[in-house]
C-alpha cells in the first residue's frame, strides 16, 4: 500500500495493511495477472494486489466461461506470478467447484498458499459462509466476491448487473455483512449499482474492491487484458483502455495506479445505476 513512509514502495503489502488503507481512506489497486513478466511490471508500477483470477479460463485459455479452470491451473499460474512480485499481495481464485466443500477448498487453498499466494478468493455467500469460516479458522485469508459471480453464469443465463431493485439490493447487503462476519478480509463487488456498492462499502468493516461497481468502493480491480485494450467484442462500460492513454504497458499500469488513487477512475460513467 502506498503511504508517506520512505520504505512504502518496497514493503510487502499485508492483510492488516488493507484494513489500514480502508481506515485511512487510501484507495487500493488490484489487477489480474497470470505470468511472471506482467507480474514484474505490475509490481513495479506499485499496484497493491495481484489476482490470479479464474478469468484466465477466458483471457489465457480461450474458453467462453471460467468454468473449465481447475485448481491445478490456478496453482501453476500463481507460482508463475509469485516469481515476479516483490511487494504486491497475491490473491488466488478458487475456481468452479474447488470450494464446493470446506475440505476441497482447504486442499486447493493450500496449493495456492504454497505457490506464493497470501489470500484466496471465492464467489458467493450461502453455503460458502461455512467455507469462509473453515478457511479462516485454518489461517487462510479469504477475499469474498459478490454481485455478478461469473461461476454462476449457467444459472444467471449471462453476465448481467446484479443487485438492482430494493429486494435484490437488500439481499446483497445482507450477504456482504455475512461474508465479513464469517471472516473474509476483502470483498470484490462485481457489476452492482454504484449506490448499492456505496452502501456496502460504508456498512462492512472490510475493504471493498469494485469492478463495474462505480466510484465509491475502497479500491478497484480490472482484468489485465481488458485494461490493455485486448478484448473480443463489446467493451463493458467499466473497462478503460489504459494502454491507449498510458503510451506503453508500464505507463498503462502506472496510469491505472495514479487514477485509482486520485479517485479519477472509475468515474460515475464507468458504473451502473
Ligand atoms: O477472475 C477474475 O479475474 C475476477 C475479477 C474479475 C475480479 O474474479
Amino acid at each position: 500500500m502506498y503511504s508517506d513512509r520512505p520504505d512504502a514502495a518496497t514493503t510487502p503489502v499485508t492483510v492488516p495493511a488493507l484494513f489500514d488503507a480502508k481506515r485511512d481512506g487510501r484507495r487500493l489497486t488490484m489487477l489480474t495477472c497470470y505470468d511472471a513478466g506482467f507480474a514484474r511490471a505490475i509490481d513495479a508500477a506499485g499496484v497493491d494486489m495481484v489476482l490470479v483470477g479464474d478469468s484466465l479460463g477466458m483471457v489465457v485459455q480461450g474458453h467462453s466461461s471460467t468454468l473449465p479452470v481447475t485448481a491445478e491451473d490456478i496453482a501453476y499460474h500463481t507460482a508463475c506470478v509469485a516469481r515476479g512480485l516483490r511487494r504486491a499481495l497475491l490473491v488466488a481464485d478458487l475456481p468452479f467447484q474447488a470450494d464446493a466443500t470446506p475440505a476441497e477448498a482447504l486442499r486447493a487453498s493450500t496449493l495456492f498458499l504454497r505457490a506464493g499466494a497470501t489470500m484466496v478468493k471465492l464467489e458467493g455467500a450461502g453455503f460458502k459462509l461455512d467455507v469462509i469460516r473453515y478457511l479462516v479458522e485454518r489461517e487462510v485469508p479469504v477475499c469474498a466476491h459478490l454481485g455478478l459471480t461469473p461461476q454462476s453464469v449457467l444459472r444467471l443465463g449471462g453476465y448481467r448487473v446484479q443487485g438492482r431493485g430494493e429486494a435484490a439490493g437488500e439481499r446483497l447487503l445482507a450477504d456482504a455483512r455475512a461474508v465479513a462476519e464469517a471472516g473474509a478480509s476483502l470483498l470484490v463487488l462485481e457489476c452492482v449499482p454504484m449506490e448499492l456498492a456505496r452502501r456496502v462499502t460504508e456498512t462492512v468493516g472490510i475493504p471493498t474492491i469494485g469492478i463495474g461497481a462505480g466510484p465509491h468502493c475502497d479500491g478497484q480491480v480490472l482484468v489485465l487484458h481488458d485494461m490493455l485494450g485486448l478484448r473480443h467484442g463489446r467493451r463493458p462500460r467499466f473497462v478503460r483502455d489504459f494502454l491507449a492513454d498510458g503510451g506503453s504497458v508500464q505507463g498503462a499500469f502506472e496510469a491505472f495506479v495514479r487514477e485509482v488513487r486520485e479517485g479519477a477512475f472509475p468515474a460515475a460513467e464507468h458504473g451502473y445505476a
